[in-house]
């Protein structure tokens, strides 16, 4: 059941990575619990867990179907980071990246990067602040939308510059994933994403992968995540699989909710300040005064939960500055729509801001 080309990309998540249909067997195999695998002659990836697993290759040709590229899955997004970031940047390397990348990304690139000699430049996620950081670079790493941010950037117009300087770009695209932006076609070089958000949904494993538009350029990645081992194991990668099938859906509603929520605190700027949508996905941030008043909504609100994270059936929501990482103010608020029907949504948080 290989999607075929010209399908839309909600129809192509549905069937992505399934075998063949053959009469008895199910659509989605259930997930290989094996280390070792039957294996005569000279070694290869499938011989051994750690290298390949038949769940972990399935969920990567469908995710290539999505990305439109070849794919690795790692353990988690971070790993899948850690992975593009440490085998490619070398002493002398020159790496820009945006300051409001996910905070994991930033502390690669300070705490392990710079003190192995790669220059890090951590520029505003805006264009012109990223072009005038280009020349002498060779590795670009941005993140659109940005988050808590929401800024988002022309990624078709940026590959061309970056290319240009003679560097390479990634994106991280957990927030959009590519139901919604596919930075390979936009000229990206490399895809890095946390699956443990939007792509799987539900709150309830954590996967990554790192995404590029043929094997040959992701051969030190792979070498890199058999040394270290860090692959996703058959349940949680067949949970993950699974749960692409759904990934349009979720979305469209997620994005419904988020604009209906964008309306309802647009029309209350008497409580509610700077509300940042960017048009697509379903995180949306907004301003409460202070810390005090953004805690009394999280705590008015019945249909959300407090939590970090986001892209999850569930709308969760929190104050960003508890974790002191990013440059935000106390109230700000960060609110991550799940697939509740958007009048009871929006009425839990009409209720909430009256609270
Ligand atoms: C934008 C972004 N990239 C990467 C990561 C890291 O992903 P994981 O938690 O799956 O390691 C996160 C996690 O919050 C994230 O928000």
């Amino acid at each position: 059941m290989s999607p075929r080309e010209g399908l839309h990309l909600g129809t192509r998540a549905v069937h992505a990575g399934l075998p063949e249909a053959v009469d008895g067997e199910p659509f989605l195999p259930g997930p290989v619990f094996a280390s070792a695998f039957h294996l005569s002659g000279p070694g290869t990836p499938e011989g051994y867990g750690r290298y390949a697993h038949p769940t972990m290759t399935r969920f990567e040709e469908a995710v290539g179907v999505l990305e439109g590229g070849a794919v690795l899955a790692f353990g988690s997004g971070m790993a899948a980071t850690s992975a593009l970031l440490l085998p490619l940047l070398a002493p002398g390397d020159v790496l820009v990246a945006c300051g409001d990348a996910y905070p994991g990304v930033r502390r690669i690139a300070t705490e392990f990067l710079e003190p192995r000699g790669v220059e890090v430049r951590l520029v505003p996620s805006d264009e012109a602040a990223i072009r005038s950081a280009l020349p002498g670079s060779t590795f670009v790493w941005v993140e659109t939308p940005s988050n808590p941010g929401l800024d988002l950037l022309d990624l078709e117009a940026l590959a061309v510059d970056v290319h240009g300087a003679g560097a390479r770009l990634a994106v991280d695209n957990t927030l959009a994933t590519p139901y919604l932006q596919r930075p390979l076609e936009a000229g990206a070089d490399f895809v890095v994403a946390s699956g443990t958000k939007a792509l799987t949904g539900h709150s309830d494993l954590i996967i990554g992968y790192v995404a590029a538009p043929g094997v040959e350029a992701l051969a030190p990645v792979l070498d890199w995540r058999g040394l270290h081992g860090a692959i996703p194991g058959p349940f949680e990668t067949w949970l993950a699989h699974r749960s692409l099938s759904t990934l349009g859906v979720r979305i469209d509603r997620q994005q419904a909710n988020a604009e209906a929520l964008r309306d309802l605190l647009a029309e209350r700027s008497d409580v509610v300040g700077d509300v940042r949508w960017p048009g697509m996905g379903g995180v949306l941030c907004f301003t409460l005064g202070s810390e005090e008043r953004a805690e009394a909504f999280l705590a008015a609100c019945t249909l959300v939960a407090d939590a970090t994270s986001f892209g999850g059936v569930h709308s969760t929501a929190e104050r960003r500055a508890r974790w002191g990482t990013d440059d935000v103010a106390p109230g700000f608020v960060r609110f991550s729509c799940g697939v509740e029907d958007t009048a009871d949504l929006v009425a839990d948080v009409e209720r909430a801001l009256e609270a």
